[in-house]
């Protein structure tokens, strides 16, 4: 570590409240916020998973007015974000609370702070474009991964660039959070597998960038460790209500650890990947470019991939250090693979010749200032080429 620089860790401003049945809290917390008018945002899954119901009906049981818009989709896009608006304009509603994965999280965040900003939300694309608060977010996770919840981040698809876009700004950062394990009970494997590995990909990225940071490195190697752990049982037996804990848990502290740092190339890689034509779920995105870019990334700082190999449980003893650094990536490796991933960007259907228009996209991302080692093109494409 560099201790001639200053590091900044950033608070997030959301109050956590974890723990089986905290979805409860709800009203109370709703109350709190003065609210009297309430905006449920989320999606057709969770409707169908039944998970809605304790929520909307402690609202309700609480007096409150409800309104809900559940046509959240997997990818979430502007056109999504402006009918949620126009309802919460409508209902007039006062706090808004998102319950699903990232995409219904991620929508509510962008509803709410259109309460406070003039013009649509595509004006507010890039990093610290919204001057006003909006209406404050209620989130409750459904899914152990993007860490939504508790970051400024809010993914939305560009409908008709057919592009991914980020906004970042405090202003999108839920004020609450009920991160409630057994909301993610009824996720099915697959999906528990990708967003699992969106978020080893959070803590792994942050625990090796060139921003990496004591504070921040408290909360990602821990995650590390929870999701080295429990990823594999909550794949293996959703119900299993420990291993649903502790993953949440390891997708919550992975995300405290990023706001503070940004990512990796892994993640710049997703965002191309997660656009047309290539449609890639987040989380499959980053699982199947997490081994190359760390290949590529270890030489820049091989004490660190050392301690992520030893936090994936690997034995290490007797190797040298480079050859432990490598442990790391064949953790990763075998995780993704037991969890059922597709190990190659070919599996998922992506064609050879849009690896330099990936590379090319992936260039744009934030995250490639941060990544432990600077790329250029020529080295994205060859990073992609391994992962095909
Ligand atoms: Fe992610």
């Amino acid at each position: 570590m560099d201790m001639t620089k200053i590091f900044t860790f950033l608070p997030v401003p959301t109050t956590i409240h974890f723990g089986i049945k905290s979805r409860f809290l709800v009203a109370e917390k709703a109350k709190e916020l003065g609210a009297k008018r309430t905006l449920i945002v989320t999606d057709q899954g969770v409707v169908g998973a039944g998970l809605l119901s304790d929520v909307e009906k402690c609202l309700r049981e609480a007096g409150m007015e409800v309104a809900v818009y559940d046509r959240v989709i997997p990818n979430s896009s502007l056109s999504i974000v402006r009918e949620g608006v126009k309802l919460m304009k409508d209902s007039r509603a006062e706090v808004v609370v998102g319950v699903g994965g990232g995409s219904s999280l991620d929508t509510a965040k962008a509803v709410a702070v259109m309460a406070g900003n003039p013009g649509d939300f595509a004006d507010y694309i890039g990093m610290h474009k919204f001057k006003n608060p909006g209406l404050p977010v209620i989130a409750l996770p459904t899914t152990a991964g993007t860490g939504s919840e508790v970051t400024i981040f809010s993914v939305i698809t560009d409908d008709q660039k057919q592009e991914k876009t980020v906004a970042g700004s405090p202003h999108l950062c839920p004020r609450v959070a009920l991160c409630d394990p057994e909301l993610t009970l009824s996720l099915p494997p697959a999906v528990t597998a990708s967003t699992g590995m969106d978020a080893l990909a959070h803590a792994l990225e942050s625990f090796t960038n060139q921003n990496t940071q004591p504070i921040s490195d408290a909360l990602t190697l821990k995650a590390i460790e929870l999701i080295g752990e429990w990823l594999r049982p909550a794949v293996a037996k959703g119900d299993n209500l420990e291993a649903r804990y502790w993953m949440l848990l390891g997708s919550l502290m992975a995300a405290l650890g990023f706001s503070s740092t940004r990512l990796g190339l892994a993640h710049a890689f997703a965002m191309p990947l997660g656009s047309a034509p290539c449609n890639l779920a987040h989380g499959v995105a980053n699982a199947v470019m997490l081994p190359s870019v760390m290949e590529y990334n270890l030489m820049a700082n091989i004490p660190k991939f050392v301690q992520v190999a030893k936090a994936m449980g690997e034995c290490v003893e007797g190797l040298s250090a480079l050859d432990a650094a490598y442990q790391a990536v064949e953790a990763v490796k075998k995780l993704s693979q037991d969890i059922g991933i597709p190990q190659s960007l070919k599996d998922l259907g992506i064609k050879e010749e849009w690896i330099r228009s990936i590379s090319e996209e992936a260039m744009k991302s934030g995250n490639i200032a941060v990544n432990p080692r600077k790329p250029t093109l020529d080295d994205m494409i060859e990073i992609c080429r391994k992962a095909f």
